[in-house]
């Protein structure tokens, strides 16, 4: 099935369940950025994914806990998609999404009044609540 929605943003991606979700999402025809905290780590997952045929798929680095971190990915979402469909905050550790809510909240005040962008069909996927 592929997806209507276009663009997405994973936190934490860089392996794991979020590492999946940007493979699953990236195979049905979204264009993906995957977020790490870590460089090193978010650029090879990408290689990684583009190895296996998924080119749709763009890293940015993004720690959830650091606003300044979170004010560059809204810069890029604005400039590079102009409209986020998909937020699936996944960042987490062992089983437990510490700053998830307060993460998602300040990404979306930032995205819409400092962007001026509107999430169209907002999916706020917080894998803690859904597993
Ligand atoms: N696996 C389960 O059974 C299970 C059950 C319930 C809920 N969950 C939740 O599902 C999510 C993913 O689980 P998982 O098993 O895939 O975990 P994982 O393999 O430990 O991956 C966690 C990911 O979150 C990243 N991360 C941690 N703190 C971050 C921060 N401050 N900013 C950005 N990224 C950060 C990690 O980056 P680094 O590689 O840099 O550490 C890693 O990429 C987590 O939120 C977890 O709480 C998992």
């Amino acid at each position: 099935m592929k997806f209507l929605i276009r663009h997405a943003v994973v936190t934490g991606a860089n392996k794991g369940i979020g590492f999946e979700i940007v493979r699953q999402l990236a195979s049905n025809g979204v264009t993906v950025a995957l977020t790490s905290r870590d460089e090193k780590r978010g650029l090879a997952a990408v290689e990684k994914l583009k190895n296996s045929g998924c080119d749709n798929v763009i890293f940015h680095l993004l720690d959830v806990t650091d606003p300044a971190s979170v004010d560059s990915v809204v810069h890029f979402v604005s400039s590079q998609f102009g409209k986020l469909d998909i937020l699936v905050n996944n960042a987490g550790i062992g089983g437990f999404n510490m700053e998830g809510d307060n993460f998602v909240g300040i990404f979306e005040d930032r995205l819409t009044k400092k962007a001026g962008l509107r999430i169209s069909l907002p999916t706020f996927c917080q894998t803690q609540k859904q597993l």
